[in-house]
């Protein structure tokens, strides 16, 4: 499974890139804002921190502005992909810019028939958003699980992109299902290194180690 972060912090993404672990970013305008950064000069810089595919979602509502902003976005640099919402325009913004070659996410999915309509649109990237599922009641990784096999049943090559991942919980059942990506803020990505268990372990290997008075450098 791809690892991407979902965030706009450069300097966390920096640091996560430099564990090997990062295969991409994903950002949405409320991340923009958090950054309190200009969203052009900050997709810029995670675009070269980042090889992979960075996510930079369109504003506009109406599919003619989408593809004027889905330009501007697209020049900032080749690893660019285009976010755009699973609306009607959306999708008209999909499959032209998919047909034009462009990697495009949808976001805001919260159906398998909202995926099925994405694939069929040419999505590289459908991303269903766990956790908002999951605040309203419902089952975030059953709706994984649906998309999974309807993408499989039709050999759809859109990459199921697992969003508002809020705990380590989605990120392994996202791996158990088979997502092929899942995107996640940089505390959670930071909680899959932790166990009570390595903490406790390399305490009493200090303590040992402190015991014997040597050094290795
Ligand atoms: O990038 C979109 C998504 O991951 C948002 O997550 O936690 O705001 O629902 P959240």
């Amino acid at each position: 499974m791809k690892f991407f972060v979902d965030t706009a912090d450069t300097k966390e993404i920096a640091d996560l890139a430099a564990t090997g672990l990062l295969d991409g970013v994903t950002t949405n305008p409320s991340l923009i804002h958090k950054s309190g950064r200009s969203f052009l000069e900050v997709v810029a810089e995670i675009c070269k921190i980042v090889p992979g595919p960075v996510s930079a979602e369109v504003v506009a509502l109406d599919h003619e502005t989408m593809m004027k902003e889905a330009a501007v976005l697209r020049k900032i640099a080749g690893n660019v992909a285009i976010k755009v919402p699973l609306t009607l325009d959306g999708l008209k913004t999909c499959k032209k810019l998919s047909d034009d070659g462009v990697k495009v996410n949808v976001t805001l999915c919260f159906s398998a028939n909202q995926a099925l309509l994405a694939a069929k649109a040419g999505a590289a990237f459908i991303s269903p958003f766990v956790g908002r599922h999951d605040d309203y009641g419902l089952d975030g990784m059953q709706l994984i699980a649906d998309i999974r096999l309807i993408y499989d049943n039709y050999d759809f090559d859109t990459e199921i992109l697992v969003a508002s991942v809020r705990h380590p919980i989605h990120v392994l059942e996202s791996a158990r299902i088979g997502a092929d990506v899942m995107t996640a803020p940089p505390a959670v990505i930071r909680a899959l290194f932790k166990h009570p268990l390595t903490d406790k372990g390399i305490e009493g290997f200090m303590a040992d180690w402190a015991k014997t008075g040597q050094s290795i450098i």
